[in-house]
């Protein structure tokens, strides 16, 4: 019996067919799976890297609730034209606090994956209340009501929690400080020993400006403003040399 006689008996027999098949892709599911099995981690580890600030956790709370990631990826990809434009092409440690994750390939706007220390607190302020004022061109809508809208401090500590429930290790002293650490985070006349102990390369002040209210305002500015700066890239870049 030729091969060809084989394979067209495997063709006209339902069974056959789908025995055959199905060891096929099994061994192709084995190929792909079983490497991951040994190595002890997907993602690479990286200095730096630390939970969000209850600030920023509630900061970016609001940006997922305005759906600022219908227009914005975090996700900046290793092709020339992006690095160039954005800067180094995101690690995949750089989400792993991220719940959910903000990637994404729809951009209306630009990527913000490396947005942070860009521009400054007042540029943001007023990138918000009127796009247009900063940026003419600008399709991006109004969101003037943050600066107006008082921020929830008391939910902090659950927000915290639910992030320690899918895996990112916030410990109990950071639970139980959580709405401190939030309003402290915002008014650097406070005592900020404890945050800064707390949580790495953190930025402590007054981000929308207004001395007499916390706002959610405050909290999206300081969520963008420390977007891509927790990594040292220059650092990893030296290492990626030597390997
Ligand atoms: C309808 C689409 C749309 C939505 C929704 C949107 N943006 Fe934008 N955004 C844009 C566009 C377009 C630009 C580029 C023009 C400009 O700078 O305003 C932009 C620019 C920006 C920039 C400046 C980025 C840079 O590198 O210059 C920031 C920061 C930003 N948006 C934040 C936000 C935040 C925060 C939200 C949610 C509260 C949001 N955007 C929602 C469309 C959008």
């Amino acid at each position: 019996m030729s091969v060809l006689d084989k394979h067209a008996k495997l063709e006209r027999n339902v069974t056959l067919l789908f025995v055959w098949s199905l060891v096929a892709v099994l061994i192709g599911g084995i190929v792909e799976i079983a490497p991951l099995f040994y190595i002890k981690n997907t993602i690479e580890k990286v200095e730096g890297m630390r939970p969000y600030t209850p600030l920023e956790l509630v900061g970016r709370n609001i940006y997922v609730r305005e759906g600022c990631y219908l227009c914005h990826s975090q996700m900046i990809r290793p092709f020339r034209d992006e690095v160039e434009r954005y800067g180094h092409y995101s690690l995949a440690a750089e989400s792993m606090y991220d719940h959910p994750f903000q990637w994404g390939s729809k951009r209306t706007g630009p990527d913000l994956a490396r947005v942070g220390g860009r521009y400054s607190d007042e540029w943001h302020v007023q990138h918000l209340i009127d796009p247009k004022s900063v940026v003419p061109e600008s399709i991006m809508p109004t969101y003037s009501f943050l600066a107006k809208a008082p921020l929830n401090t008391k939910d902090a500590a659950a927000h915290l929690k639910a992030n320690r429930a899918v895996g990112v290790p916030y410990t109990d002293e950071m639970i139980e400080n959580a709405s401190a650490d939030l309003e402290a985070q915002a008014n650097p006349d406070t005592d900020t020993s404890g945050l800064e102990e707390r949580y790495q390369k953190i930025s402590l002040r007054n981000f929308d400006g207004q001395a007499d209210q916390l706002t959610e305002m405050d909290a999206l500015i300081a969520y963008l403003q420390m977007l891509g700066t927790l990594v040292d890239l220059e650092a990893y870049k030296q290492n990626e040399n030597l390997r």
